[in-house]
């Protein structure tokens, strides 16, 4: 498994998987990607009171996306218990080069993003009042889990390089993983994809993508 550590166009990291010939976000920024597909397509669209919410991440990967989740919950005052799937962790040490600290200038007191990678795997734990995280080493595959979430999001590779986890029975596991009125966002608008989502039973919504890419996907369990 060889990762290198690459540039995207906002100015913060991302990471190329050589095997696989795809970068874990888009070109045109990492930051920018995971704020519009995850936080404001996805988690802003559900968190519209405070109740509680549990959100599951699929390809915990940088620990962007849980980051970013982990600032919006002690931002608004949201209670989140955040659960990441993963199957290939990065290492510590290839983590430490990755800048979203600094390119997300939070203060230099700020450790969200080093005690959500240093934390134990297979563990609830409190980051902060309002965001908890329990990260699970297994394949997305191995999901098995019905009527827990509120929001997913649904971060694997693109479909030219894993198309089977954009099929019929991944994605239904994904649909049976969510509470009624959840939501499921993807970057990938391909068309096949939406099909197949739509035959499993959500409610789909293409609205605009991010910056580089004109659609973006929301399935709704209704
Ligand atoms: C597009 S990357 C996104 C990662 C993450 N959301 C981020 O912001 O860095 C996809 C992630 O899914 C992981 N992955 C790929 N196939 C997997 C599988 N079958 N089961 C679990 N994880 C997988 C990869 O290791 C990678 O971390």
């Amino acid at each position: 498994m060889s990762r290198q550590i690459i540039d995207t166009q906002d100015g913060s990291h991302s990471v190329l998987a050589e095997e696989f010939g795809v970068s874990y976000h888009s070109k045109y920024g990492a930051i920018q990607e995971s704020m519009h597909v995850f936080i404001e397509a996805g988690l802003r669209h559900r968190a519209v009171d405070s109740t509680p919410l549990s959100v599951l991440g699929i390809g915990f990967g940088t620990g962007l996306n849980a980051l970013l989740t982990c600032l919006e919950a002690e931002k608004r005052s949201l209670s989140i218990h955040y659960t990441a799937i993963e199957a290939y962790p990065l290492s510590l040490d290839f983590i430490r080069q990755l800048n979203y600290t600094s390119a997300l200038k939070l203060d230099s007191n700020n450790i969200f993003f080093n005690t959500i990678h240093e934390c134990e795997w297979e563990k609830n734990i409190v980051i902060h009042p309002h965001f908890s995280i329990l990260k699970n080493k297994k394949k997305f595959e191995e999901i098995n889990i019905e009527n827990a979430f509120d929001v997913i999001y649904f971060d694997a590779f693109a479909p030219n390089a894993q198309p089977e986890l954009w099929e019929a029975p991944l994605l239904t596991r994904m649909y049976d993983a969510l509470r009624t009125g959840g939501v499921m966002t993807t970057y990938c608008a391909k068309g096949v994809v939406k099909r197949t989502l739509k035959s499993v039973g959500f409610t789909i919504e293409a609205i605009p993508g991010p910056p580089g890419k004109r659609e973006m996907t929301r399935a709704t369990k209704c």
